[in-house]
């Protein structure tokens, strides 16, 4: 399944040449496919059955609303990590009862906003933090549904930064330490407990730990319910990878039929939190060539996306595929694609073999779905890029590039401001 291909030497988003896009909203911008960003999630809900659960999209790989509105329409739940997230899950529409809370810093204030919007359930993760949830439940005079994130300390073969299911990582409860904190649970009056959650981490090309982890989980919740702890959901977090290069991933199936065969005829809900299975290959930047240049061991092809817009490469060695918009017969070149960030580290590519591009050419960097306009940022002064949705032959901004004065927006001149001028001028 792919969204982008070529149609007489022009890369197209279904049914939209990216270059006619380019005209009218400039680069660089992100483009993703609502026919693409649908099928895959059909694919997830037709791999999960028939166990009974629901899948929860892990907002933090792309919060765009339109996007989310999508989402929510098929009927998807959302993983959120923080107040703004819970609030953007909200405001999209997702129903309290398909959203649950994650992250190991949520404050008093966060948890207070996720017992009164009812959300399905709090991961937590630690027993301070259940401790916190206990007391912010009993101010609130409710009971906060909680499940517990447990660590279960499997190796996943991934970039170490995200990996999160190792025991050293600041992630969920060891498991050592399980069965002491349900018992605690399940004695908290402002707790009830609902669910075990674990995350192994992301971009994982292997089922096997998942079984390593469901093996290790499985006799557990067994456990938690000989004594009586009862546990409906079974979340098995996200973390499906993708094939960026020439990687092969596990398909949607695949990955659930391990948890299928682990669970045989056991009847708990799951829960799974794909982030960038779901919306990574349903995106992609576009971008313009500035320069050519050379230095005395290196070409480089020097464009208006930088690292802001996507700090992948630079962050984890992260390697996206990049393509021209117009296919054309010219020499390859080796190059790296750089930003205009005023950083060595603004790069997109690295000694990527390519066809030499001419300034003014676009090139579109690719699976950028997920976890790229969402980590975006304004270092060096720059806009955020606009955000665009293709339908069919139809296409529409779904979020303006930022201007100048958005980026100032928050900021306040005090008084304060010009006395410690002042002040400094009197020192000398
Ligand atoms: N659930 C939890 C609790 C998570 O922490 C994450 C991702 C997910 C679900 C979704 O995982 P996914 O299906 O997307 O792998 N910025 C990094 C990825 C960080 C992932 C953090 N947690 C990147 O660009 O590769």
């Amino acid at each position: 399944m792919t969204a982008f291909a070529y149609r007489e030497g022009s890369l197209f988003c279904d049914e939209v040449d990216l270059v006619s896009v380019a005209a009218e909203v400039g680069t660089p911008y992100f483009v993703y496919s609502g026919r693409l960003l649908i099928e895959t999630f059909v694919q997830f809900r037709r791999a999960l059955k028939p166990l009974p659960g629901i899948i929860c999209y892990a907002l933090k790989a792309n919060g765009n609303l339109a996007l989310l509105k999508i989402l929510v329409s098929l009927g998807c739940g959302a993983d959120v990590v923080s107040g703004g997230e819970l609030y953007r899950a909200l405001k999209a529409g997702f129903p309290p009862s398909h959203i649950v809370f994650a992250g190991v810093g949520k404050t008093e204030e966060e948890i207070r906003w996720a017992i009164d919007a009812d959300i399905r359930q709090l991961n937590v993760e630690s027993v301070p933090e259940l401790e916190l949830v206990n007391s912010t439940a009993q101010k609130l005079q409710r009971q906060a549904r909680v499940a517990l994130r447990l660590n279960p300390d499997v190796r996943a073969d991934t970039h170490p930064y995200v990996a999160t299911g190792r025991g050293d990582s600041k992630f969920g409860l060891d498991l050592a330490e399980a069965v002491s904190a349900y018992q605690r649970a399940s004695t908290l009056p402002g707790i009830q407990v609902t669910g075990l959650h674990f995350h192994l981490g992301s971009q994982i090309l292997s089922t096997a730990p998942y079984v390593e982890a469901l093996k290790k989980i499985i006799p557990l919740m067994e456990e938690l319910r000989r004594k009586g702890i009862m546990i409906r959901d079974l979340d098995i977090g996200g973390g499906l990878g993708i094939s960026y290069n020439k990687e092969v991933a596990p398909s949607p199936e695949q990955w659930l039929a391990v948890v299928k065969d682990e669970l045989q005829r056991l009847d708990y809900s799951v829960i799974i939190e794909p982030g960038r299975a779901l919306m990574g290959p349903a995106g992609a930047l576009v971008t313009r060539v500035l320069y050519l240049k050379k230095a005395s061991t290196k070409n480089f092809i020097v464009v208006d996306a930088g690292m802001n817009d996507l700090v992948r490469p630079s962050l984890y060695g992260a390697m996206h595929q990049i393509l021209p918009l117009r296919e054309k017969t010219a020499p390859s070149i080796v190059a790296d694609v750089v930003g205009p960030v005023c950083e060595t580290a603004d790069f997109l590519a690295r000694d990527r073999e390519m066809v030499r591009p001419a300034a003014g050419d676009m090139l579109a960097v690719m699976k950028t779905g997920a976890y790229s306009a969402s980590m975006s940022s304004n270092y060096n002064g720059r806009p955020r890029a606009a955000e665009v949705l293709v339908f069919g032959h139809r296409y529409a901004v779904i979020r303006k590039r930022e201007s100048f004065e958005d980026m100032m927006a928050n900021e306040l001149i005090p008084g304060l401001a010009l006395e410690a001028r002042l002040d400094s001028k009197k020192n000398g």
